[in-house]
């Protein structure tokens, strides 16, 4: 099952012997053997008789929503993007830098070809003029896959020489942030835009620019070639589709699972094995630090895009953190701001001075919880950026369900 695999000094010499620039390349599937399964069928047939309506219809029907963490519908945004005259781009996210996310990771180390399909078959579908990816430098092993994957494609005439260029992260959490991250692209430092113009108007270069997800991609592939019912047909608790919840904290094999997308945290722990031996439930982290803390008794809510706003909270990029009765929730929520003190790009007051503010107050012995409340308003309601929109979250969600800790 899903685990991710951990160099050791065996398999780094081995994978030096055999080649590769990086330590550790896991056994991955080839673009022979993609290709020997159907894979790249799809692709061709639409470039040669295609009609892009038709396939973003099916975009549309399968429900795929942007897997970065966001949730926006992925065929709309074909639409926008073919909206404003070309030389269009398309940029695909590869910044994974979401805490308690590694989805994206999972599925590059093992089926490269699913999300490099996808994003042909969207840069086709809104005629980019050249595709980015954009890969975080802390997965070397994606890194050299995708470098030779991109030269096989380019060696089997599947794609012509430079239309896609491969661009290394340099550990910034806030070039995930999409504008952030086309400001990087373009050679500058990693500073969030304002929107409007969104991106698909006014992205890379200043041209109407396509941006997705890794995995919303490897699933423009899957439904392009199997159809949208792999998405649309899986039903639980009201919800539909599939979520790949990165699943970490106390809990017997954390992972990658792939589970309906009304699946609740019990459900989710179920398919993680079970909590570690000798945990109890005590609260979980639905969707990266972002998301904050819910506590155990809200065990009964699907882990979905719009299920979780309600409560003050959002799925995001289904990082799931467990964590039990041997965890502390306020000490979890001062990790969080740390983070965020840590990655603010520092561009405007609310975030770069709020989060800082945040952390003093939250080292206090008791919390000034109204200090606290007006400091989250101000970061939520005047942050340029998702970053500071959302940092509050856990310090609210700490103060609403874990009083008794602050
Ligand atoms: P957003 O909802 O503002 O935008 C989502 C996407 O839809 C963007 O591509 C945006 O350009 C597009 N869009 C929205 N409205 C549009 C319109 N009217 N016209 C054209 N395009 C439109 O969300 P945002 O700030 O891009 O992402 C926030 C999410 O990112 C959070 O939910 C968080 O969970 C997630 N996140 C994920 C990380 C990861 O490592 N995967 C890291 C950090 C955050
Ligand atoms: Fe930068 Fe934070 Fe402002 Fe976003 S909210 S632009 S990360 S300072």
């Amino acid at each position: 099952h899903n685990h991710i695999d951990h160099a050791t000094p065996e398999k780094v010499e081995a994978a030096i012997q055999a080649g590769a620039t990086h330590a550790h390349i896991p056994p991955y599937q080839s673009l022979e053997a993609y290709r020997a399964e159907g894979g790249y069928q799809v692709l061709t047939e639409l470039r040669s008789s295609g009609d892009w309506e038709a396939v973003q219809d099916k975009v549309l029907a399968s429900g795929l929503r942007g897997l970065g963490g966001a949730g926006f519908p992925s065929g709309k945004k074909w639409g926008f993007v073919r909206a404003n005259p070309g030389p269009r781009y398309l940029a695909v996210n590869g910044d994974e830098g979401e805490p308690g996310t590694f989805k994206d990771r999972y599925y590059l180390e093992r089926v490269p070809h699913l999300m490099l399909e996808g994003m042909l078959i969207a840069a086709w579908a809104v005629e980019a003029a050249r595709c980015y990816i954009y890969m975080r430098d802390e997965y070397p092993a994606v890194l050299e896959i995708l470098r030779r994957e991109i030269a096989a494609l380019e060696s089997a005439g599947i794609v012509e020489p430079n239309y896609i260029e491969l661009r290394r992260g340099a550990g910034a959490y806030i070039c995930g942030e999409e504008s952030a991250m086309i400001e990087s692209i373009e050679g500058k430092r990693g500073l969030p835009r304002h929107r409007p113009p969104y991106v698909a108007q006014v992205g890379l270069f200043d041209r109407p620019t396509l941006v997705h997800n890794i995995e919303t991609l490897h699933w423009v592939a899957r439904v392009c070639r199997e159809g949208p019912e792999i998405l649309s047909a899986v039903e639980k608790n009201g919800r539909k589709g599939l979520r790949s919840y990165s699943v970490s904290g106390r809990v017997a094999t954390p992972g990658v699972y792939l589970l309906p997308a009304g699946s609740t945290i019990r459900d989710v722990i179920d398919a993680a094995g079970g909590m570690a031996q000798g945990h109890n439930l005590k609260a979980y982290q639905p969707g990266g630090p972002s998301s904050g803390l819910l506590p155990a008794s809200m065990d009964d809510i699907p882990l979905d895009f719009d299920t979780l706003q309600p409560h003050g909270t959002f799925i995001g990029s289904a990082a799931v953190v467990v964590l039990s009765d041997q965890d502390n929730a306020r000490d979890a929520a001062l990790n969080m701001l740390r983070f965020f003190e840590d990655e603010s790009c520092g561009q405007c007051t609310p975030c770069r001075a709020g989060c800082e503010k945040a952390v003093k107050l939250m080292q206090a012995e008791h919390w000034d919880q109204p200090l606290l409340e007006e400091l989250c308003t101000v970061m939520q309601d005047a942050s340029i950026c998702g970053l500071g929109q959302a940092a509050p979250n856990p310090i609210r969600l700490v103060m609403k369900h874990f009083a008794d800790e602050v």
